[in-house]
């Protein structure tokens, strides 16, 4: 999501749930995506929200299972629901996962998590690359989209907002500095490939384990 917009709920389908940004965003993240994952394997996505993302891009990358994953029980009923709804073979059942504590799976061919650095405590951001780096095989990237600052460029007006309204609902969100990311992937050995400029002031973090 670009903005703090809730989720709302789709029609007739209570426990299926539509993040209306994921429609705006999710044809420019799978166009950057398609110059980063490899053309086969087992794509974990982290922090998958409404599940719309996951279904999307299993259609568009048929060559790659995609593994769902989330902590919020509603989150993992929405996936379900728009896993069943579309009938995609190659989107796994969801895996209850917390980026911030160890994960239970042992191997992945690409790690994406879109929008969640910035809703969740830093603690998730550490977890989220000291796991990465346990389970990708060399040069395996990771993927990270969403808001962020950087330490030289002023931050854009509707990011400073975003960020302002983060903080003030949990003073443990907020956007996160690449540069304080890059330090931290550096020391689980996940090395920073590209940063790509993406629409409303987001960008692509891509890592790949050495
Ligand atoms: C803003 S939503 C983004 C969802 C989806 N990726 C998207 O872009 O629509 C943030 C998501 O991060 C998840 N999240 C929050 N803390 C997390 C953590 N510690 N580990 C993994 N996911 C987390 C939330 O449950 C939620 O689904």
């Amino acid at each position: 999501m670009s903005g703090p917009q809730p989720f709302v709920f789709a029609a007739g389908a209570e426990i299926k749930r539509h993040a209306p940004a994921t429609e705006r965003n999710r044809d420019v993240i799978a166009e950057t995506l398609m110059k980063v994952l490899p053309a086969q394997g087992m794509v974990l996505e982290i922090a998958s929200g409404t599940g719309e993302h996951v279904v999307h891009f299993a259609q568009i990358f048929p060559g790659l299972t995609w593994q769902p994953s989330d902590p919020d029980p509603i989150a993992l009923a929405s996936i379900n629901a728009w896993r069943a709804d579309c009938a995609v073979p190659n989107v796994r059942p969801t895996m209850l996962l917390d980026a911030s504590t160890d994960w239970p799976i042992a191997q992945a061919n690409a790690v994406v998590c879109i929008n969640m650095v910035h809703i969740s405590p830093w603690a998730a951001t550490i977890g989220l690359l000291r796991n990465a780096a346990g389970i990708l095989p060399p040069s395996a990237p990771l993927f990270i989209y969403g808001p962020f600052r950087q330490y030289d460029i002023p931050l854009a007006e509707g990011n400073a907002a975003f960020d302002t309204a983060l903080r003030q609902q949990n003073p443990e969100w907020g956007l996160r500095y690449v540069e304080d990311i890059v330090t931290e992937a550096r020391d689980v050995g996940l090395m920073l490939d590209q940063i790509i400029p993406m629409p409303s002031n987001n960008l692509s973090l891509i890592f790949r384990f050495r």
